[in-house]
């Protein structure tokens, strides 16, 4: 057990609710949150369909709240029609909401637009209408490759005003993982821009689109939108090329949103599972927006008062729900920025927060720990140099938030008077399931504390028993929820496999391992497969060690991750060359080059923190790379297990050198 799970679980401390928090709060106290769950147990079908007609927008009502006659393939109020942009937008016209600010955009250089719900919803139909005048229609598929921007929310709600399925691909993703994704989703519209601006730098991005489509297979894309962004020269196909403004010229501000089904595909986002490629999951229209909405009304107790910032990037679900729809149909004024947290310098989210008068900010733990290793080296840019009375919600995402991370927050940033939401969620689920709540939940620092109404979440043992507090096992989620992972783009089979083992009864297991302490609090220990999490990006090691071996030098490659007091993971790479093993000056220059490799071939994000070569790698006699053993090595501890099987015990030596 490493240490730090280990200070997780001795973990003590609790903090009260703030009474000003409690007081008006969409959940206010325990009592009113156990009401709720008590409600969603006994009574589900009227629980979720009270739900979705108070807070959803229908064009034709659903009579069926739960179809489960086809398990695990659910369909939630699945005879209902409605569109998720007229619910973000459309809802809003004719009411105060309208000449509100919807988005604050803070570009890298710090400049700030500014654009009132009015405003977003007729850009938005500009582009729709543009859309439909180059022939695109609902089912159609468009991957957005996009930098942050309020043109990255306009494409992908002009997308769902059509029922055309988005695939947002995240912009620090190679041109391969591009040309992957677009292969997968069938995508005949591409919507991307010239570049885009982070840490000072233009960086291109048209270029990769151009690659992906010319390596096959992508001949069902018609045309490139492109946002001109950053006035870089590109280069151009025509007939194929079209710039963003003139898609959009002189079309109207009006357009009529499609009412689609409440299960037509919202949108399909890939995320790395254990084996084989990434996976598209896909979201449904209906239930996957009613949680985005009643996780920001209960999570983030939010209010019409409210300026929310989640730091996310739309390439990520977090940037799905928690930016581009779930903060939309609740009316919110929200931030969104393009930059990075570090420039011009690391006070920057600090400065934001105080120059936008944030009122609830939602980042992850990875940019937590590396603000703080900032904030105690620099004092001149630690929160406490800046005015954070604003901030009433302090959220986390994406990764456990180790208990020092979590009490720097608390104290510096919360100030001790915002509580640290640590929500567990995951791509698949759509929004938030376990999480505490500002105005009830008592916190424990690094615990996601309970689930939210009508999330079923247990820990159980290798057949699906539950076990007792205390004791370590799976986590899953026993009953179907709206927002749910529909399928598996393309790939049912796979769907029920990765998510709905048989011997596990049918649950829904998240991959996670976990436990519940004495007062049933739920505290995640990470994945049980082989995925990594690195600054809160997930990675199979498959997927790392697939690209590894592509190298024209590799012959063989096993990734795995070690602990990280800054990405939570590292990448460790334990490569076998074609060649000899290589000297000191060699092997670094190799490192390099596998770096860069991996870089393009997958993204940045992927590239390993250490490579190690060895003559071969630790495999038992019938084959098996011992990877548990590869991670004692990785985490440069002492191997205490018999190693008598191995192959090669002296390869262990070898395998210690980092490059
Ligand atoms: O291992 C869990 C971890 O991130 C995984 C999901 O990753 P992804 O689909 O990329 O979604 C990230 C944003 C929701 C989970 O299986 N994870 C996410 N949030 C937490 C977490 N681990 C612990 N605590 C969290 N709050």
């Amino acid at each position: 057990m490493s240490n730090e799970i280990q200070s997780v679980l001795t973990e003590s401390r609790v903090f009260q609710p703030f009474s000003n928090l409690v007081e008006g709060a969409a959940i206010s106290g325990m009592p009113a949150y156990q009401a709720l769950c008590e409600r969603a147990e006994h009574d589900p079908d009227g629980f979720w369909k009270d739900l979705a007609n108070d807070n959803l927008v229908w064009n034709t009502p659903f009579t069926q709240v739960l179809d489960e006659t086809n398990p695990p393939f659910y369909r939630w109020f699945a005879d209902g029609e409605l569109n998720v942009s007229a619910n973000c937008l459309d809802k809003h016209l004719g009411t105060p909401t309208a000449d509100k600010t919807a988005i604050i955009f803070e570009a890298d250089d710090g400049s700030v637009t500014r654009v009132t719900y009015k405003e977003l919803h007729a850009k938005v139909c500009q582009l729709a209408n543009g859309l439909t005048s180059l022939g695109y229609s609902a089912g159609d598929r468009a991957i957005i490759y996009l930098p942050m921007s309020i043109e990255a929310v306009v494409a992908m709600q002009a997308c769902a005003r059509l029922g055309i399925i988005h695939s947002v691909v995240f912009g620090g993703f190679s041109s391969k993982s591009l040309h992957e994704r677009t292969v997968d989703v069938g995508a005949s519209l591409v919507i991307t821009a010239d570049a885009q601006m982070r840490g000072g730098k233009t960086l291109a991005l048209k270029p990769a689109v151009d690659e992906a489509l010319s390596l096959g297979g992508c001949e069902a894309v018609r045309n490139v939108i492109v946002y001109n962004r950053a006035n870089s020269k590109v280069d151009w196909v025509e007939g194929r090329d079209r710039w963003l403004h003139d898609v959009c010229l002189n079309q109207p501000g009006t357009c009529e949103p499609v009412a689609v089904n409440a299960e037509h595909p919202l949108f399909i986002l890939y995320t790395s599972g254990s084996t084989g490629k990434p996976k598209g999951v896909q979201h449904s229209s209906a239930g996957y927006l009613l949680w985005a909405l009643m996780t920001i009304k209960w999570t983030f107790d939010a209010k019409p008062t409210d300026v929310f910032w989640c730091t996310a990037d739309v390439g990520w679900v977090t940037g799905h729900t928690y930016i581009t729809y779930g903060p939309l149909a609740a009316g919110l004024t929200q931030v969104i920025f393009e930059g990075v947290p570090t420039y011009p310098d690391a006070g920057r989210f600090w400065k934001m927060i105080q120059d936008h008068k944030v009122t609830i900010f939602y980042t992850a733990p990875t940019a937590i720990r590396s603000l703080t290793k900032a904030a105690e080296t620099t004092p001149q840019i630690h929160p406490r140099q800046y005015n954070l009375d604003t901030l009433r919600i302090i959220g986390s995402v994406g990764e456990p938030i180790n208990p020092e991370a979590w009490m720097w927050y608390y104290t510096n940033v919360g100030r001790e008077r915002c509580p640290v939401i640590d929500t567990w969620w995951q791509t698949e689920t759509g929004g938030h399931m376990i999480t505490p709540l500002p105005g009830a939940t008592p916190l424990k620092p690094g615990s996601c504390s309970l689930p939210l109404p009508g999330i079923t979440a247990a820990i159980v043992d290798e057949v699906g028993e539950d076990v007792p507090h205390g004791k370590g096992g799976f986590l899953v989620v026993k009953r179907p929820w709206p927002a749910m992972i529909r399928t598996i783009w393309g790939d049912p089979e796979r769907f029920k496999t990765s998510y709905f083992p048989a011997e596990l009864k049918g649950y829904y297991l998240a991959g996670d391992g976990a436990q519940r302490d004495d007062d049933a609090y739920f505290w995640i220990m990470g994945r049980i497969d082989d995925v990594l999490n690195v600054s809160g990006h997930r990675l199979g090691t498959m997927e790392v060690e697939s690209a590894l071996v592509a190298h024209p030098l590799v012959a063989e490659a096993a990734v795995v991750g070690r602990p990280d007091a800054t990405t939570g993971e590292a990448i460790v790479a334990f490569v076998v060359l074609n060649q000899s093993l290589p000297d000191d000056e060699q092997g670094r220059k190799i490192a390099t080059d596998l770096r860069n490799w991996v870089a393009h071939e997958i993204g940045p994000i992927a590239k390993p923190k250490e490579i190690r070569f060895g003559e071969n790698l630790p495999k038992t006699r019938s084959g098996k790379i011992m990877r548990r053993l590869l991670r004692v090595v990785a985490q440069g501890q002492e191997v205490t297990q018999d190693v008598s099987t191995l192959e090669n015990p002296a390869i262990l030596d070898q395998l210690s050198q980092s490059f």
